[in-house]
């Protein structure tokens, strides 16, 4: 397992008011089986996936009420926990992460999203690249996320 992997996650949802969007920098949130956190459940389905370890929708399936509302942040750090489990110490060298969102603008949060993942993961915030993209009014009533993650093992 030594060496640099890469891993790279999707997620979307529809747009509901009085969820979570994006960890904590939004009023606007997301219908969806657990908390609804687009970002922090592509970034999750990117770490399994640079070691080849299924997504989370096999460790918290969503035909399992207990998952209802689940934190987005549980889900990660027992992403994390599992890979450490599996392939020993690893480091995250950077992440890459775009959002697709029509409003509201996340501009204006970029660094506080930036804070809470790098804190999320333990990493600097100059490792947490996060971009923004609207769909062109295509898609009004839709999140979307894609993240892409750089590893490494000794
Ligand atoms: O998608 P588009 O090219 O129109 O995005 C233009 C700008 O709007 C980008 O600088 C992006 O960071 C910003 N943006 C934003 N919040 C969004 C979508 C886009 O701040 N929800
Ligand atoms: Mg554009």
């Amino acid at each position: 397992m030594n060496g640099f992997r890469i891993g790279y996650g999707e997620d979307a949802h529809a747009l509901a008011p009085g969820r979570r969007l994006v960890i904590d920098s939004s009023p606007v949130g997301t219908v969806a089986h657990s908390d609804g956190d687009v970002l922090l459940h592509a970034l999750s389905d990117a770490l399994l996936a640079a070691y080849a370890m299924g997504d989370i929708g096999q460790y918290f399936p969503p035909s399992n009420p207990n998952y209802r509302g689940l934190d987005s942040r549980v889900i990660l750090q027992t992403v994390l926990q599992r890979l450490a489990d599996q392939v020993g110490e690893f480091r995250i060298l950077n992440l890459s992460a775009v959002v697709v969102l029509d409003q509201p603008r996340l501009g204006p949060t970029r660094r506080d999203i930036q804070r809470q993942v790098a804190g999320e993961l333990g990493i600097d915030v100059s490792r947490v690249g996060v971009t923004f993209k609207t769909s062109e009014g295509m898609a009004p009533d839709f999140i979307q996320a894609r993240a892409t993650v750089l590893l490494h093992t000794e």
